[in-house]
């Protein structure tokens, strides 16, 4: 039997819908399209995932980032990262990007591969406004500095935040203290995690499918967790593959528009020309 009391209900599940970003990657948005804009301090959540090269071999050549920060999880395949401050990292298999935008950048995130899979997360996280123009910071990752725990039935890649067990992932510094970790869940096991309580939380199904505090959830959806300081999941009988992320919501107002994120109408015209003044 699952411990109930302060458990966090599923609020709403929000399936995600096909999108093309970049110079034409295909992809799966999450949070960032019309059925959830937002999920404060989470922006956005795309989720990429081919066999095949057409789906993503263009990239995402140079573009602008300003005022929160892009989390990129890969799960299988390798990307190159360089930006206009001379900041260059390869993403491979199992390793995460943490990048602080902050005042700005300009960078590109291209494939290192002709072919085979290509698959993973990318999280936009928002700064608070203290915050939106601070030096851009870079939080390189490779898989073998992410910790594994073996729960169960369970396996957790803890990528930030601290898990019941105490241990820690990671990133950090980050102000919005996040809790990501992935997870995954062999047929029918169960999983308890503690998650703040004041904090804003999601759990998105992957692979296979759960139960999430009871609610069915298919892969490809993504459960909004309601108040709580626990998530529970039982995984279906094919087992399940699922991200569990929450952080600190900023409460702010948020002016948004595409690679641009800041509190006002003028700030977000003022970012647009610093990027045409190259002021990135
Ligand atoms: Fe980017």
């Amino acid at each position: 039997m699952m411990e109930t009391s302060g458990l966090r209900p599923v609020v709403r599940v929000v399936p995600g819908q096909a999108a093309s970003d970049g110079a034409g990657v295909q992809l799966t948005r999450v949070i960032g399209s019309s059925a959830l804009s937002e999920l404060d301090p989470f922006l956005l959540l795309d989720e990429f995932g081919s066999a095949d090269p057409k789906a993503y071999i263009a990239g995402f050549p140079d573009h602008p980032h300003r005022g929160f920060e892009t989390v990129t999880y890969m799960l299988a395949g390798r990307m190159r990262h360089r930006d206009n401050h001379g900041n260059q990292g390869d993403l491979g298999p199992g390793s995460v990007q943490w990048m602080t935008a902050g005042r700005g950048i300009v960078h590109s995130e291209m494939p290192l591969q002709e072919d085979g899979l290509m698959r993973g997360f990318q999280l936009w996280v928002n700064l608070p406004a203290r915050d939106k123009m601070t030096a851009p910071r870079y939080q390189d990752i490779p898989a073998d500095a992410i910790p594994e725990l073996a729960r169960g039935g369970a396996r957790i890649r803890v990528i930030a935040g601290r898990t019941t067990e105490g241990t820690v992932g990671p990133v950090a510094g980050v102000a919005t203290e996040p809790l990501y970790l992935d997870v995954a869940l062999a047929p029918g096991a169960e999983f308890a995690e503690a998650v703040p309580a004041g904090h804003n939380a999601f759990a998105y199904v992957y692979e296979g499918g759960a139960a999430i505090a009871g609610k069915d959830v298919a892969a490809h959806q993504l459960a909004v967790l309601g108040p709580g300081t626990r998530f529970a999941a039982t995984a279906a009988a094919d087992g399940a593959r699922l991200i569990l992320v929450a952080g600190r919501p900023l409460g702010e107002t948020v002016a948004r528009y595409g690679p641009f994120v800041m509190n006002t109408r003028a700030e977000l015209e003022q970012a647009f020309a610093d990027y045409q003044a190259k002021k990135f």
